[in-house]
Parts: structure tokens; sequence; C-alpha cells
């Protein structure tokens, strides 16, 4: 029974985690205990904090009872009495007013998980979790707060949201509703979060928690690359294989905030939601306000293991469609071949010589619709360019399907160019303020989601592309974040809506779009990883990693996604050397190892290969598909960061840990260097394994037990290490790398 309800207490329980709220005196909610498992209790109440000494000016007004929400962990912290901490509720009423105080009402515990309506969310059925439901009410504002919690029975997941409701007759607005917030009783932890920038998204940092406000978020419209929605709080002695850490992720696709708070008295709390800064909504009499869900992971073996519980929960209860669990065709983009130079016939030679190399999948990138030659026109113009594709987009797919390679295609639905005829249709669907200056961004507009004549209009145009082109594959571009964000059709009291109706109707689009083409594999983009959240993958089920294509720059970027997004759903790919976003040198080998674990493709002109480089590029295309469902879908365990070091290494394990690979990367080739001995993950420590390498003109091959792989480690061969060129020393210069395959021997 994984939620145990007792009098004024509630504890919901996991595979290895417990998360129990009580009554506070006051009819709050508090936050008792988050973390590894207990047994169940009638009465947890020794957990709750004990102040030295009566705190003299911030009693709650409690007869002579002491008692203040100043040091009381709390569960939906609300703004303006006693506690001075970040707050997750502030609401104004008709007066002015920015209190509230929503105490207990009742509870419902549900079995499986109630439905998100219009919003992504995690789903589970009666079998596999259970929800707790817990209503709250504030007599003065008439208003109705909803508490959801999820656990699973065989996770260690809680997943919260909170509806608001107004039960009264008059409005009032929302200025703060986050999706859920902890308090934690100690501040001894390191937070780590995923921060960059366009081409550096989802790089790691960790540091030390201080006293004091931390805030993660965007305001751009977007989840963003500025800061990833996710954030965890690891032990200090946390490693990928030891240690305890909380993660948590936000299901959301716009602005977002997320903040730990370490206060007076050493406590932390921690919480997400919608971004507070320029978001007010106003609650009508009879409505309801829906937060996104935040998902929090509680892992006491490391952050490897933290990952393994987001891919999981991800990969079988957020992603959807005939995609979940299918392993993905290897891809050839024309973009970083092409960009907007091209015609029928490039496309058709590259389609064909793609497939002559094993490519399944052919995708034809920006330009190809009216008079888009460069980035400057015609985004909302969905019909196909006469002067390059003279035969129509149909004419064309049809041609790249008779080359054996399926055909996909680029969008980017949420734009609009000033030069296009939709704008000349429609000026007034876009996103903009009245006597101000109107920004573009890469050259375009906006377009206001939040306007359903808008999103029909996205619906039908992208719908009839899909139709035309029988396209197989979708790649869902958005290139630009949002400002001025305006919206003509609401009242100036409701403009603080803008940005969430936004997301709600992008919502509607892509659940409309993509339950209408079941079979199609969708992947989300924004100029590369500017929206890779869980919000995007509800929908599409893997999103462009980064517009950096650089497998230097991709390892540090694969790395810091891997902390939270399932390998399946991250886009990588193969890209020229030199490569164009850094103009590095790298050896073939060297991309394709670092593209292999992801979701795999090229973006290069294979016309331009040499005959040893096509030779080459054939044979990885056949072991990523000889390999790819454990590639793709194996249980993946970072070991060596590429954030501390000049090696990298991971490897991804199947799921009876009866084979593995194994990646390891060198960046800059070390003369004489010493030994290297990597410890593995995930092995069983009761099987042998047979490792096979090449080792000069030498291969070679040897069998290890799992113990000793993961207890003493796997000592990688000497060719990375040699300054003199003889049979052993195979690999020369910098960025080298390898993959090794462990097998589990077969018994006799
Ligand atoms: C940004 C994407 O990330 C690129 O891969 C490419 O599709 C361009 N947009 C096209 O404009």
């Amino acid at each position: 029974m994984p939620i145990f309800t007792h009098d004024r207490q509630f504890h919901l329980q996991g595979q290895d985690v417990s998360y129990i709220i009580r009554l506070l005196e006051n009819g709050q909610l508090e936050q008792t205990y988050f973390g590894k498992r207990v047994s169940d209790r009638a009465d947890f109440s020794g957990l709750a904090p004990m102040p030295n000494e009566p705190l003299g000016n911030a009693n709650f007004p409690l007869k002579n009872s002491g008692f203040t929400l100043e040091w009381a962990r709390q569960e939906y912290p609300s703004y303006g009495t006693s506690d001075f901490r970040e707050p997750a509720i502030e609401l104004e009423e008709k007066q002015g007013s920015r209190l509230s105080h929503f105490i207990y009402h009742d509870y419902q515990v549900i079995k499986g998980k109630p439905e998100l309506n219009g919003m992504p969310a995690v789903y589970g059925g009666a079998e596999e979790c259970e929800t707790l439901q817990i209503t709250l009410k504030d007599a003065v504002l008439e208003a109705e707060l909803t508490l959801f919690y999820t656990v699973f029975h065989q996770r260690n997941v809680i997943i919260r949201r909170c509806e608001l409701n107004n039960t009264g007759t008059e409005p009032f607005s929302i200025h703060r509703l986050m999706s859920a917030s902890i308090d934690l009783p100690d501040h001894n932890y390191e937070s780590i979060q995923l921060d960059g920038a366009w081409i550096r998204e989802r790089h790691l940092h960790r540091s030390k928690l201080k006293p004091g406000l931390h805030v993660i978020d965007s305001k751009k419209g977007v989840s963003s690359s500025s800061h990833n929605p996710f954030l965890a709080l690891a032990r200090p002695n946390t490693s990928e294989n030891e240690g305890e850490v909380i993660g948590l992720n936000l299901i959301y696709s716009g602005n977002f905030r997320g903040s730990v708070e370490v206060d007076t008295y050493d406590t932390t709390r921690i919480m997400m939601g919608i971004n507070p800064a320029g978001f007010k909504w106003e609650l009508v009499p009879e409505d309801t306000f829906y937060t996104p869900e935040a998902v929090f992971v509680y892992s006491a073996n490391g952050l490897n293991n933290m990952s393994q519980s987001f891919h999981s929960l991800y990969q079988n209860h957020l992603i959807r469609g005939q995609w979940k669990n299918k392993e993905r065709p290897v891809l050839l983009n024309n973009w970083e071949a092409t960009y907007f130079t091209f015609n029928h016939k490039k496309i058709s030679d590259l389609a064909s010589s793609a497939s002559e190399l094993g490519v399944e999948l052919f995708v034809l990138d920006d330009g190809w619709f009216e008079g888009r030659n460069d980035d400057t026109t015609s985004l909302g113009d969905w019909t196909a360019d006469k002067k390059k594709l003279p035969e129509g987009l149909k004419v064309l797919a049809d041609d790249v399907r008779s080359r054996s390679v399926s055909f996909g295609i680029w969008v980017e639905p949420e734009m609009v160019s000033q030069k296009s005829r939709l704008y000349q249709q429609h000026p007034d669907w876009v996103l903009k303020a009245p006597h101000r200056p109107h920004t573009r961004g890469r050259n375009q507009m906006v377009l206001d989601l939040g306007k359903t004549e808008v999103q029909d209009y996205i619906i039908e145009a992208i719908s009839r592309v899909l139709r035309e082109s029988q396209a197989s594959y979708v790649k869902w571009d958005m290139n630009r974040t949002v400002t001025e964000v305006y919206s003509d059709v609401l009242p100036a009291s409701r403009q603080g809506e803008v940005m969430h109706r936004y997301i709600v109707g992008l919502y509607r689009v892509l659940e409309e779009i993509t339950s209408s083409f079941p079979s199609v594999l969708f992947e989300s983009c924004a100029s590369g990883g500017n929206r890779f959240d869980p919000g995007m993958l509800y929908y599409m089920p893997q999103t462009w990693t980064s517009d950096n294509t650089d497998a230097v720059e991709r390892l540090k970027i694969q790395y810091g996604t891997s902390l939270v997004y399932p390998i399946s759903s991250i886009g990588a790919h193969v890209s020229a050397s030199p490569n164009h976003q850094t103009g590095r040198v790298t050896p073939i080998d060297f991309r394709f190892h670092a593209a292999m674990f992801g979701a795999f493709g090229y973006e290069l002109d294979p016309q331009e290969m040499d005959d040893h480089i096509r030779k080459v590029v054939a044979e990885q295309i056949s072991l990523v598909k000889k390999e790819r469902a454990l590639l793709q879908f194996g249980d993946f365990y970072r070991l060596i960061s590429p954030f501390e070091g000049n090696d990298t290494a991971w490897m991804t394990v199947s799921q009876d840990r009866s084979e593995a690979l194994l990646a390891f990367y060198r960046m800059l080739s070390q003369p004489n260097a010493g030994l290297k001995r990597i410890k593995l993950s995930g092995l069983d420590a009761d099987k042998t394994y047979e490792v096979e390498w090449q080792e000069g003109s030498n291969r070679r091959h040897r069998q290890y037990g799992g113990d000793e792989l993961m207890n003493i480690g796997w000592q990688i061969p000497p060719f990375f290490t040699g300054t003199v060129k003889t049979g052993n020393t195979h690999f020369y210069g910098d960025f080298q790398s390898a993959v090794w395959k462990f097998k589990e021997c077969t018994k006799g």
C-alpha cells in the first residue's frame, strides 16, 4: 500500500522513498519528511522542528502555543504571514490584499493518476501508482486549493501539481502558484543545475549551498538553454554511484522559476513552477487554474541512479505513441550539407548516396518553402518553393522514397516572417505591444498561439504538409525567444496570462497534430536545445539536442542532458570536419562514438566523402543498427565527466545485464600517459563477460568477472598512450576514442 493515511498525517511510500505530510497546528500542511523509505507509523510528529526558544515577533496567533510559520517546514507556503521565505502561492483579492491562508479541508486517495487536461503529464495505471489529493480552503478568498501527489509502487518518484478553484463570487488574481515546494531540515547540500546558451546547452554546474536565495529561471517564452527546468540537491559526497540526491524537473516548456533557499535556521526550501515574473492570472468565479507537474526523484545511490529514475519514468510514463519504445531510424539531415542552397536534384542525389550508406530516413531541413533562400522570409507560407522544387513536395518526397529511404521534413510553425503571405493577411496574429518597438529574432515574429484561429491555422497548414508529403518524420523547430508579450485579444487586466496561454495553445496544437499522424516520428527543436524539456517530450519523443555538432562540445552537452533525459530522446548527428560551429578537426571515429549514444544520424554531404570514409560510415551505420536497442534504451551510466578533465567515459547496459557498451574519449593526446583503469557500472557481479578489442593489427579478446570490472576496473588498451608508432600504438593525435562491447559468456 503506497499511501498510508492516519489522523492528521499522510505517508506516500514508493520503492525506496517516503514522503510524509502532517497537519500543522494552524490547519496548514507540514512537510514532515522526504527521503529514504521508512516504515509507516501512526505518528511522525517527533520529526517536527523543535525551536530553541519562542520567537518574539513572528508568532502565528494561536493561543499561547508559540507556534510560528517562521520555522515550520511547510508543504505549500503562502505569502505575507510569519513565514518570510519564498512563498509558493501569492494571490491578490479584490481589496488588494495579497494574503492567503489555506487550511486543510479533506483528502482523497485515487488508484492510478488522474489526467491533467490540456497539459503534458506523467501517466500511470491503477496497478502502478496511487494519487493523494488534499483539498485546502481559504474562507476569506472563497478559494479551494487542491494539492496532487502521485507515488509509483516500483519507483522513487513523487509527482506534484496543484489546482486552484475560485468558489466565490468575486474574481481574484494569481501572481504565483508554484507546482511544488519542499522544506528540507538542513542545508548540507550541493545544488546541481544545467545551464548554458545557444550551442553550449546544459553544461553541468555544481555548487555548495549558501545562505540566501538562489534562483534559476526562464523569461524567454521557452524553457531555454540558459537554465534547464531542473535542479538537484546532492549531499557533498554524492558521486555518480553513491550518495543521496533529490532531483526536481518541471514538465513545462515555457517561463519557469526554480529556487533553492537556505534560511536563518539553516533549513532549505526548494521549489519550482511557472515563473511569477510577468505572470498574473485572473481567476473568475467557478474557474480553475492548473499548474504544470513537477517531478521529484529521490536517489540513495548517486546521480546515475537519479538519472535512470528520470529516464525510465519518462520512457515508460511520459513519452507516448508508436515511437515510444521503438528504435529510431538512422537519418541524414541536409541542413549542414546545403543550408538554403539546394534543388530537387541535389536533394534526390543526397538521398540516393545516403541510402547507399545504409541511412533509413532523409530529412529535408529549412529552405523548401516559397521564396525561402535565407532566414529573412517566408515562415508561415507552408507550400513548396517553385524554383527549387518545381514539381512540388509530393514529387520530391516520392523521389526520395524511391531511393529506399523514408522522407522527413522540417517546419517552424510558431513563427511568421514579415515577408510572407501569412503576415500580409494577418498582421494581427503576432505577439506585439501597442506603441512599442517590435523586436525581431532571426528576422522573424512569434505568432500568438493563445488565439484559437492561430492554433487552427497551424494545425491545418502543417497537416496539409504532412498529408501531401506523406512524411514519416517531422522536425518541429522554434528559432527565437519571445519578446513584447502582449495579445490584442485579451483585456488589460489579463495581459499577464499571455505567455502561459501561448504554451497551453502550443500544447493543443501538438496534441491535435501528433494524434492525427500517429505513425510520424516527431523531433522538437528550438535553435537546437532551447526547449529540451519533459513538456515537449510528452508530444515528441526526441529533441534536437544542440545546433553544435562538434563532437568535443557534444560530449559535454550530451553528458549534461543525460542527467535528466533518456538517451533515445537525445538527437545526435555526425557532421563534417572541420566542424561548422567550432572549426575543429576531429576523426570520423570520434564523431561517431559521440553521436552513437543518442537518436543517431548524419548532418553532412555524403557526396563529399572519399571512398575510405564512405566505407567507414557504412560500417558505422550497420553497427548502430545492430546495437541501437542497447544504445538507445539500455541503462545509461556516466563514468568520467568531460567537465573535469581530458577524458570522458560512459556506458550503457542491457536490462538483463547480459551486454554492455563502454565508450572512452580522450580530448588531447598525452605523451607517455599513465595507465588508465575505468571502473564499470551496472554489470552483474556474478556474470563473466567477454570483451574484444583491436590492438594495432591484432584482434584481442579476454574474459572478466562482472565484479572484477566494477570493483577493480577495465584497463584501457595502451593505444591512447603511445608516442612511437609501433604495431601497438594504432591511434595518434588528439580526439581519440573507442567503444568496447562486453558480452556475457555463455556457460559450458
Ligand atoms: C535551427 C536548427 O536547430 C537547425 O538544425 C536548423 O534546422 C535550422 N534551425 C534551420 O533554420
